[in-house]
């Protein structure tokens, strides 16, 4: 899956940051989820089905050897109008790379629905430093986690998402998974108090890393951290020599638009796309 991430121009796609996080509620629950689509005994497509909603909603990661291959792309266009991988109504699908499958979908009635504001930061240059004190849980080192920062995470997590429902149980099932040997969590301090976390997630040297998630606790708002948040994401990145860095976001998310406007590059907003109903 790191392989299919290429495209420094484009919105990010699903990503083994994606997988990663969903790793939380362990590993049978997140491989549950996920749909592999092979050729010749590779790998091509990769699908993790959003439990989140009640609709069916499918999230694909294409790989690039496929992006335009029109027989491949019918094929998985397929299985995603059946109603064995989306047996739900509505459905949609989150298809932000592979041009063929985007066509035959949309060839096939799949209209716009909800859409998604896409953020790109190129990391060839330093980021701006940061006054502010951090701890980061590098996923790739030997050393074992210091117990109070895994609770400042969660602290700090929980009180920028009302609904979340992270523990640090969670937080250890997630660590102990494949993606997090790439991945570090950040949180920042203000005069001890832990005010915001965030993870980054490489796919390799030379390939786009992702944010998810990012939050600011709600009491510490407007004060900078945000920003601050950002560029240490984008700090980490670099130094995993990621080639950019990405995030997405539903245009509805405020303000982590605004947020991420005044700190990346904003790409073309992209829909997913509907299914139509017979
Ligand atoms: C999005 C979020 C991280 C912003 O954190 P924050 O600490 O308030 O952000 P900052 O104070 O650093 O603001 C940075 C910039 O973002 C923009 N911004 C932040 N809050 C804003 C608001 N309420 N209205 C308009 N612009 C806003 C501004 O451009 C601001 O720069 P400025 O202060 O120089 O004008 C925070 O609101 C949050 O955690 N939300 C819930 C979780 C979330 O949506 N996460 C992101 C999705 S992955």
């Amino acid at each position: 899956m790191e392989t299919f991430q290429g495209d420094d121009a484009g919105p990010a796609q699903l990503h083994p940051g994606d997988l990663g996080w969903n790793m939380r509620d362990g590993a049978a629950s997140a491989a549950k989820v996920l749909r592999l689509w092979s050729h010749n005994g590779d790998p091509i497509a990769i699908g993790m089905l959003d439990t989140d909603t009640d609709a069916s909603v499918i999230r694909l990661a294409v790989s690039p050897t496929v992006g335009d291959d029109e027989t491949i792309a019918t094929r998985i266009a397929d299985d995603l109008d059946g109603r064995d991988l989306l047996p739900q109504e509505p459905a949609s699908a989150e298809v932000r790379f592979g041009s063929a499958l985007q066509q035959v979908l949309r060839d096939r009635g799949w209209t716009d629905g909800d859409g998604w504001a896409c953020f790109t930061s190129d990391l060839s240059h330093p980021t701006p430093s940061h006054p502010v004190r951090k701890a980061v849980v590098d996923g790739s080192a030997a050393e074992g986690v210091p117990d109070a920062v895994v609770h400042d995470i969660v602290r700090a997590h929980l009180a920028a998402w009302e609904r979340s429902t992270l523990t640090v149980k969670k937080w250890h099932e997630m660590a102990v998974g494949p993606a997090f040997r790439h991945g570090r969590f950040i949180v920042l301090y203000a005069d001890d108090v832990p005010v915001a976390t965030a993870a980054v997630w490489s796919a390799g040297p030379g390939r786009p890393g992702l944010i998810e998630p990012l939050g600011v606790d709600r009491d510490q708002r407007g004060r900078g951290y945000g920003r601050e948040i950002v560029n240490a994401c984008a700090a980490e990145l670099r130094d995993m020599d990621a080639s950019s860095m990405k995030v997405a976001t539903p245009v509805t998310q405020w303000p982590a638009v605004p947020l991420y406007e005044a700190t990346m590059r904003r790409l073309p907003d992209v829909p997913d796309l509907v299914r139509p109903t017979h």
